[in-house]
């Protein structure tokens, strides 16, 4: 059975149909990458899956059940964790505080039940830390834990900020372009760490523009253009799909 499932999923905005009538589903445990060029639509599916937007039509479940109409925080509740195209990062903070932002964002739903088991707040505050060192040291950042943010190098933010979501403790996160304006040796080290986490039992849906790092790490590839869903498939099929390959990867190769 899959984890998510996408069926005719489109928004418009106003004339520009952003995501039209896509359909696709992920099985839990695998990684899932969305490709396309620019504009196909590849961040916007997120926002619709994470709930962000709310679909024109369409239907996505997640363990069978429709997720429509919830909200980014339910949808985070029920596992899903995301991170941005463009840093969400709080750079007056120390990376380990933007860290257990994640970790609060979890418990928070659990306010009520934790107010009234009266905790120790400081006792709950270093257990979130604790969590959120070992994250750091998962993304290779214990280094940076006590660094201000705003000190910190593009590329070590881009995986703080995987580190942020795992906080949230997630069965499926969904990357987009966490190796964008990287060096090949970040690259090499954001692929690692997508390695890992898919290695952890989360389910990762990538969105990336480096088709290295794609055909490498990815189970299956959904191929995204003006909205539409040009193929699915493995990287093979992908790789060998003469529509692929007159739409996008023939422009990348
Ligand atoms: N909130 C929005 N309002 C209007 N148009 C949008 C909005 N979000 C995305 N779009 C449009 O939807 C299309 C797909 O954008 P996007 O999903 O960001 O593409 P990708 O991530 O594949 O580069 C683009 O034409 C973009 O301008
Ligand atoms: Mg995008």
């Amino acid at each position: 059975m899959a984890l998510l499932d996408v069926s005719n999923l489109s928004i418009h905005f106003g004339g520009v149909k952003a995501v039209q009538n896509v359909t696709f589903s992920i099985d839990a445990g695998i990684v899932y990458s969305v490709i396309g060029p620019n504009g196909a639509g590849k961040t916007t599916l997120f926002n619709l899956i994470t709930g962000v937007y709310t679909p024109t039509a369409g239907e996505i479940r997640l363990d069978s059940e429709s997720i429509q109409g919830k909200s980014p925080n339910e949808l985070a509740e029920r596992g899903m964790a995301r991170t941005f195209q463009n840093l969400q990062v709080c750079m007056n903070m120390t990376a380990i505080e933007n860290v257990m932002v994640g970790a609060h964002l979890r418990l928070d739903r659990n306010m009520l039940k934790a107010a009234l088991r009266l905790p120790s707040l400081r006792a709950r505050d270093n257990e979130l830390r604790q969590e959120a060192a070992e994250l750091m040291r998962f993304v290779g950042l214990e280094r940076f834990i006590d660094a201000r943010a705003d000190s910190m190098p593009y590329g070590a933010l881009k995986r703080m900020e995987i580190a942020r979501a795992l906080a949230m403790k997630p069965r499926i996160i969904f990357l987009d372009e966490p190796a964008a304006g990287l060096n090949p040796k970040e690259t090499i080290e954001v692929d690692q760490l997508v390695r890992k986490v898919a290695d952890s039992g989360v389910t990762v849906v990538l969105v990336e523009h480096d088709m290295k790092m794609v055909m490498n790490l990815s189970d299956r590839i959904l191929v995204l253009d003006y909205g539409k869903k040009l193929a699915e498939g493995t990287g093979e099929e992908i790789r060998r799909n003469p529509d692929v390959i007159a739409a996008y990867l023939g422009a990348h190769a």
